[in-house]
């Protein structure tokens, strides 16, 4: 396999990736492939736990236009308010869509759709299957994806770069972990739903493969990145091992105690508590804790307890079966007779690759779906189940758009031969590295400097701090050394190529986080506390340089709320 040709390629493998190449392999004449560094069910959307916000239930009382006034106040203002309506519309059918495609939705006693609260809704909106909703998702788009022939799979393929021609995409470059080739895609269009990158933190709810691939080479490529220096941070990540509690944990009417055994979301969010935003949460978490109010933890993990005990035996084994596995099973807690201790752990980047309402970006050809693309859906702070949703929308939305392009395009654009062998090169020129640095090293820095100094409160100066160490962090990147030869499954080489794109990202991240002087959702700076919507209502594009990014800022789209004082 040196050379493939298709229509349409799908970077990555989760819900937005299947979801996209099932919308592109829908028109019998497109010839679809997904490309993933993983195996298809094991990309990181399969962890998604709590559910996907859909209006359900407009005779019982929700609406198109809470959802979206819910959404827009949960951003803190700076999402775009025409995405925020199109995706309320459209969810609700993807949430019919997958029903009809065989998931296993839970369900009320009169059979309609059960749904649940979720934080910084104001109506109990997130569908969900019991506490595995990403893994039924995936599950279910898996099975209808076997249904269409034209469709190949790059399983365990990690790109290596995107190939763009006058403006316009033509292929990507890719490694076969499996057999050792280095290998090039053509295609005409390219869908981008590689996740996010919160693994440049070290305590975080992500997989250890969410390591911000298709987002760094997209900047490398020249696509702009958008308002990264959202990063979200989940109120209830386990200690020490940092995986996901969901927030239906709290939905289902579980309690956030302080060391005084106190529901200390009163002071913070008193009409919301415990499904308050999870920016508010995480702030009150952390202020707890700095405050005294929380418990010594592992290396500096000092937590707070989220108590589930009143709930009873049946509902948790019912509703949060998964968590009560993952509690008894890491930690040895048995929510049903003791608490569960747990921190903000980072979750989610609100920010990602440049697009338009129909996630196409600004290069010919190239479009993002999911948590890599930044639509402009979350602006500063997402609400929790909107994420599982607009992976589904903007999946669909996507493969649309990009299967059309395709069908009016009779071939990729030609790009120069040489590109493979150079990438090629560039990719295994670490095996001659003399360099004594190790990428296991750098990864571990990164993620102490980044939990430090760009966490739940940031300050003008650590963030300094922090660029300065990604700089210095940065220039040791190439004297990193490969101790594994071979060019099969080799981890090691990986975790080199993934750690650069983790540095390049932090970097952005830090470099807008610093240029942007307001608080704002995740965004909390303690030297300037305040929002500041004449000098910050606008989302920041950060473009790539050598020497770092260049960062300019374009408007928010404003159609239906202006600004108001955010307020739970
Ligand atoms: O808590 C959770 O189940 C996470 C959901 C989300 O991030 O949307």
């Amino acid at each position: 396999m040196t050379g493939r040709k298709h229509d349409v390629v799908v970077l990555g493998s989760g819900l937005a990736g299947l979801r996209a190449a099932i919308e592109a392999a829908r028109n019998p004449e497109s010839d679809v492939a997904i490309v993933s560094k993983v195996q298809l069910m094991r990309s990181h959307s399969v962890c998604a736990e709590g559910g996907t916000a859909a209006v359900m239930q407009p005779d019982e009382g929700d609406s198109f236009e809470l959802h979206a006034w819910d959404t827009v106040r949960g951003a803190d203002f700076l999402c775009d308010q025409d995405v925020v309506k199109r995706f309320v519309e459209e969810v609700p059918k993807e949430i019919l869509l997958l029903e009809h495609w065989g998931i296993p939705w839970s369900r009320r006693s009169d059979g309609r759709i059960a749904q649940r609260p979720f934080g910084g809704h104001s109506y109990n909106r997130a569908v969900f299957a019991a506490d595995k909703t990403g893994f039924a998702e995936m599950q279910t788009l898996y099975d209808t994806l076997l249904k269409y022939a034209n469709v190949s799979r790059y399983d365990e393929c990690y790109v290596s770069s995107i190939l763009i021609e006058d403006n316009s995409f033509c292929g990507v470059t890719a490694w076969n972990l499996t057999s050792g080739e280095f290998i090039l895609i053509q295609g005409k269009a390219l869908i981008i739903a590689t996740g996010g990158a919160c693994r440049m933190f070290g305590f975080t709810t992500y997989s250890l493969t969410a390591t911000g691939d298709g987002l760094a080479m997209a900047y490398r490529a020249g696509l702009p990145i958008k308002d990264l220096e959202f990063v979200q941070f989940h109120p209830t990540g386990l200690v020490p091992s940092g995986i996901l509690i969901t927030e239906a944990a709290r939905g289902e009417g579980g309690y956030l105690l302080n060391n005084e055994g106190k529901r200390f979301m009163e002071k913070y969010a008193p009409s919301k508590m415990e499904v308050a935003p999870r920016d508010i949460i995480s702030r009150a978490e952390i202020t707890e804790i700095e405050e005294g109010r929380g418990f010594p933890g592992p290396e500096g993990l000092d937590y707070i307890h989220i108590d589930l005990r009143h709930l009873g035996a049946d509902k948790i084994n019912e509703r949060l079966p998964m968590i009560r596995e993952v509690a008894m099973r890491f930690n040895f807690i048995d929510p049903i007779y003791e608490p569960i201790p747990v921190r903000p752990a980072a979750h989610y980047f609100m920010g990602g690759i440049h697009t338009d309402i129909n996630g196409a970006t600004p290069m010919q050809g190239i479009w993002a779906a999911g948590e890599v693309a930044c639509v402009s859906l979350h602006g500063a702070n997402r609400l929790g189940s909107n994420s599982t949703a607009e992976c589904l929308v903007w999946g669909k939305i996507t493969g649309e758009e990009a299967a059309k392009y395709a069908a009016k395009h009779k071939e990729s654009p030609p790009f120069k031969e040489t590109r493979l062998k150079e990438e090629e090169a560039r990719v295994f020129t670490r095996f001659s590295s003399k360099g004594k640095e190790s990428a296991y090293r750098l990864r571990k820095e990164l993620q102490r400097i980044m939990d430090s100094q760009v966490g739940v409160f940031r300050t003008g100066s650590g963030l300094k701090e922090a660029l300065d160490r990604i700089q210095e962090i940065r220039q040791r990147l190439p004297d990193i050394k490969v101790t594994d030869r071979s060019r099969t499954y080799n981890t090691d080489l990986l975790a080199a190529l993934e750690v650069e794109n983790l540095v390049d990202l932090a970097q952005i991240i830090v470099t807008g986080a610093l240029a942007r002087t307001e608080s704002r959702g995740a965004h909390s700076r303690r030297d300037f506390p305040n929002r500041n919507d004449d000098d910050w209502l606008v989302h920041t594009l950060a473009h790539y340089t050598p020497e770092g990014p260049r960062l300019d800022y374009i408007p928010v789209t404003i159609t239906m709320w202006q600004p108001v004082e955010r307020k739970y």
